[in-house]
């Protein structure tokens, strides 16, 4: 008999090696995570991201200089241990300087200028990074949330147009011909937002645009999306022949619209909700892994996450697989002993 949470387990099996036949199972991480979560990372992971270090505002913040340290000591990291690099991200209505949307007088750049500077800023670090880092998300969230409209307003598409999409992509795949190019965003299974998605890449492909797929980024909690809505997301992106990559999973124990402050430890039932729901999604994850390439934490254990601070400040979500002391939870051991003959164990 399995004792609950798996406890009388003295091996732990590794994430990458239990998935390598399926998909890359990756984490973003920083140059704190790197050094604290080590372990973990080698251990267990195939591929990470940078959290915010290969953002526009850091590598780049202002025309003249650009300051690379922070996303070099990151990829080395992943060279030394041999892991994947997903790059993140390239055009972005966040975490953008405003220097870039601002033309000499001060007034908001014309489109030529600002074209301008999205291509020698893509040719200097995809170029920088050429075989060191296999993807990159070339343009993040440029679709909107609300439902009467189709693309996000954003200096980007009021100064350049709608072509601002395809330019990046352009402009990626010159840089480095051989990197896999992905447009991401959230709220990705919610059914209006998917098919805004879904037009949007037809349209890119139509055109001969170099799109090779797309980044689901993932941000769910034990309440939403639905399993049904996850699924038929995947199914209608599946379609599409891109490749897929989950690019930034967490699933927080908390609603995204309860803001309470005083919500204190998952309950017994919220880690158990929470195993399920990975073991849910994984084994769906894995019914498509044929188009699905990449799984990629937004962390890696639940001492840190950006949901540390979002949506509310100093309130935890312990949204991951491994605890805050980074042992594996119960969720860990829904995905990862699925195909694991009872041999393994001790
Ligand atoms: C978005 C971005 C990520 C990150 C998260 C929150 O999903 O793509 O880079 O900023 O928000 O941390």
């Amino acid at each position: 008999m399995k004792e609950k949470g798996y406890s009388s387990r003295k091996a732990i099996p590794s994430l990458r090696s239990v998935y390598k036949d399926a998909f890359d199972i990756g984490a973003a991480v920083n140059l704190t995570t790197i050094e604290t979560q080590k372990g973990l990372l080698t251990e267990h992971f195939g591929s990470i991201t940078p959290e915010n270090e290969m953002k526009f505002e850091r590598l780049h913040p202002q025309e003249e200089v650009y300051t690379f340290e922070a996303a070099d000591r990151i990829v080395e990291f992943a060279t030394n241990h041999g892991l994947k690099v997903r790059g993140h991200t390239l055009v972005w209505h966040n975490q953008t300087p405003d220097w870039v949307f601002t033309g000499k007088d001060g007034k908001p750049a014309d489109g030529e200028t600002l074209l301008a500077r999205m291509k020698a800023h893509i040719d200097t670090v995809v170029g920088r990074y050429k075989g060191a880092v296999y993807g990159w998300d070339v343009v993040n969230e440029a679709i909107e949330d609300k439902s009467d409209l189709y693309l996000r307003e954003s200096r980007w598409l009021e100064q350049i147009g709608e072509s601002f999409i395809a330019k990046a992509f352009e402009f990626a795949h010159e840089a480095d011909p051989k990197a896999v190019l992905f447009y991401n965003d959230y709220n990705e299974c919610d059914p209006i937002k998917r098919d805004k998605i879904i037009r949007l890449l037809k349209t890119l492909k139509e055109r001969d645009v170099p799109v090779h797929g797309v980044g689901l980024q993932g941000h769910w909690n034990l309440h939403h999306p639905s399993l049904d809505d996850i699924r038929s997301a995947i199914e209608k992106y599946a379609a599409l022949g891109l490749q897929i990559q989950v690019t930034e999973l967490d699933i927080s124990v908390f609603e995204y619209n309860d803001r309470r402050t005083d919500l204190g430890a998952p309950t017994e039932s919220m880690l158990e909700r929470q195993a399920q729901l990975y073991e849910q999604v994984f084994r769906l994850f894995r019914e498509y892994k044929d188009v699905i390439t990449s799984v990629t934490f937004w962390g890696a254990a639940d001492d840190y996450t950006w949901l540390d601070d979002f949506p509310v400040r100093g309130r935890k979500n312990w949204p991951f697989v491994f605890d805050a002391s980074h042992k594996p939870k119960d969720s860990f051991w829904k995905i990862a002993e699925w195909k694991l003959p009872e041999e393994a164990w001790i």
